[in-house]
């Protein structure tokens, strides 16, 4: 079944299940400083998961667009990629295990069609935090059921036994992993995955790495594949532990990349319809054809080139900070990629674009004139990339008589060489790198810099009920102060949010004086003096917009939204969170104020108290 057609039936599956569709969310996330990027459904869910309620019930069922970098390194094998569809169903405090179980066996089997014998869970064993989850086990004992029980195991892997137990490390989901990394705050619970068995050739062929090891479930051998997740958010983090939270929700998420290879029966997700007319792309522009040492790089150009795509075509350029540091990676880690293709790398980007854009636009989440400006943004960087890719080439030459893995490594931070890249031009000046030399270096970074990312994380939702919430509502009331003070052309342009300080991005043609500067930071401080209430109402969005209520996205957000109006001063389209009065917030100084190109500011601001 076309990826496209399983989106379709999903949607109507869960809306005949009395599931309201709502909008995916952007790809950066409007209200959510603690993250870059959207990478599952569930993240728009976060306020409402925690008890507040949704404007569109509590069934909820969407297909979301996400991007995940974790995986950036793994891109270039048969399953890995950074962007893909998450189909997502969630319950808050609605139905339970007992309707989501089945209902996840019957999508699969009835409406995808697949085959049952090749469906295989897991299920979470319990520990120290959470009861092991027998309800679940009892449930898949009776979804599997034939004539007896279906049988559970806990270690390798048997035909007969379709239920596997694990510990949190594999069957709990939050944001940050498994109870002991999850920050204060944060969501999650134990969870049930469900498998597709592509047969065990691809994990006893005769290339086999893992020919000689056990195979199970949550093997790495390219056997099984997961396809889908049911969360039973059930559990907030506290300082002593996980608590139950107000109700129990389920989070439902399926890759619709694998989801279509499981039906396509094919274990490259790259032959899946969703990356065939891109692969057909750069076969044509490079001339090679996707088989032997070309599926790799050819992965990993379709993969990124998607990612690249949507971010552009959803407002983000390349840059050297958050996310427009990511899509700068992605473009050079894809431009780098392509020169094991040979030919002209312009050329191959030029011609998959437009195939990109229309698969996305199909599909709803992008304009379809994106090509032109996506076409303008990529080639700009690729011209900047050809210059560092000389100055790269430049650095080896420098360090003549000192190659060593260290360079390998800096050229990789520096300019996203890949390993292969600068170890192919160090070759040519006669010496060779040893690739697990570099993988040493590689793996330090990589835990320093996740401890870092753990940082952002922590940082922002520790803060999330505090300075966070602080920002959120200073940033409303100076949105309205910018307009009383610019005029009516002021309009939000984006909005980032640390412990330290707002950014506002806002659309203005003039420059604002020192005194208009002023004038925008004493209204907001006499709003905060004010102590006005700050008041949420679920609205429908068309009326919200009438009655003057401000939107980021208006076109994004569903028919019934959340608003929060700050006494009569200002009223928005947001999901929170905000504090209750004004008050709370103390006082605000606007810190600097820039320009971002034509027609395009760019604030920023503190809490003084
Ligand atoms: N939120 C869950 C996931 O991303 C469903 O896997």
């Amino acid at each position: 079944m076309k990826s496209a057609d399983i989106r379709k039936k999903y949607l109507e599956f869960y809306k005949a299940r009395g599931h309201a569709v709502i909008p995916a969310a952007p790809i950066v996330p409007p209200d959510d400083p603690t993250t870059l990027f959207t990478s599952s459904g569930m993240q728009q869910m976060v306020p409402c998961l925690k008890g507040e309620p949704h404007p569109m019930g509590t069934r909820l069922t969407d297909s979301q667009p996400s991007f995940r970098a974790d995986d950036i390194e793994e891109v270039g094998d048969n399953r890995h990629i950074c962007m893909f569809e998450m189909l997502g169903n969630w319950s808050l405090g609605d139905y339970f295990k007992k309707e989501q179980l089945p209902w996840v066996y019957e999508f699969l089997t009835k409406e995808v069609g697949l085959d049952p014998d090749r469906l295989f869970v897991s299920v979470f064993a319990g520990d120290e935090y959470a009861p092991r989850d027998d309800e679940s086990i009892k449930i898949w004992q009776s979804v599997f059921s034939t004539d007896k029980p279906a049988k559970v195991g806990t270690e390798g892997f048997d035909p007969a036994t379709k239920i596997y137990l694990y510990p949190a490390k594999k069957n709990w989901w939050s944001r940050a992993g498994e109870p002991a990394k999850m920050p204060v705050g944060e969501v999650g619970g134990p969870d049930s995955e469900v498998f597709y068995d592509f047969g065990e050739e691809l994990h006893l062929h005769e290339n086999s790495s893992w020919s000689g090891e056990p195979c199970h479930v949550n093997c790495d051998c390219g056997r099984f594949l997961e396809i889908g997740n049911s969360v039973f958010m059930q559990y907030v983090k506290t300082d002593s532990g996980v608590q139950p939270l107000p109700k129990n929700n389920v989070d439902f998420g399926g890759g619709l990349e694998r989801l279509a290879a499981a039906s396509q029966n094919t274990p490259d997700i790259f032959t899946t319809d969703s990356f065939t007319s891109i692969l057909r792309s750069i076969e044509v522009s490079s001339g090679k054809r996707y088989e032997g040492e070309y599926m790799p790089p050819m992965r990993v150009i379709a993969d990124h080139l998607r990612a690249a795509v949507f971010m552009i075509a959803q407002g983000i350029t390349p840059s050297n900070k958050l996310q427009g540091y990511v899509l700068r990676r992605l473009l050079r880690r894809a431009a780098v990629r392509g020169r094991k293709l040979g030919g002209d790398i312009k050329k191959i980007f030029e011609s998959s674009i437009p195939t990109v854009v229309s698969f996305y636009s199909d599909a709803g989440f992008i304009s379809a004139d994106s090509s032109t400006k996506v076409q303008a943004v990529v080639s700009e960087e690729l011209t900047r990339f050809e210059k560092v890719l000389t100055n790269g080439i430049k650095e080896i030459d420098r360090r003549q008589g000192k190659l060593d893995e260290q360079i390998a490594f800096d050229l990789y931070q520096s300019y996203g060489f890949p390993f292969e890249i600068t170890s192919e031009l160090v070759a040519e000046k006669g010496t060779t790198l040893s690739q697990e030399k570099f993988d040493e270096l590689f793996k330090k970074h990589k835990e320093e810099s996740r401890t870092a990312s753990a940082g952002m994380f922590k940082g922002g939702l520790a803060d999330h009920s505090e300075v966070v919430t602080k920002y959120h509502t200073t940033t409303h009331l100076l949105h309205q102060a910018l307009r009383d003070v610019l005029g009516d052309e002021i309009s939000q342009a984006g909005s980032n949010l640390t412990s330290e300080r707002l950014r506002f991005d806002y659309t203005y043609s003039g420059k604002p004086t020192d005194e208009q500067l002023k004038k925008i930071e004493t209204i907001v401080n006499e709003k905060i003096k004010a102590d006005l209430p700050v008041v949420k109402t679920i609205e429908d969005k068309d009326e919200a917009l009438k009655s003057g209520a401000r939107a980021f996205f208006a076109e994004k957000y569903p028919d019934k939204v959340s608003v929060y109006t700050i006494g009569d001063y200002s009223k928005e389209l947001c999901g929170g969170p905000h504090v209750g009065h004004t008050g709370e917030i103390g006082g605000m100084r606007v810190v600097k104020d820039e320009s971002l190109g034509v027609g395009k500011r760019r604030i920023y601001a503190r809490l003084t108290a």
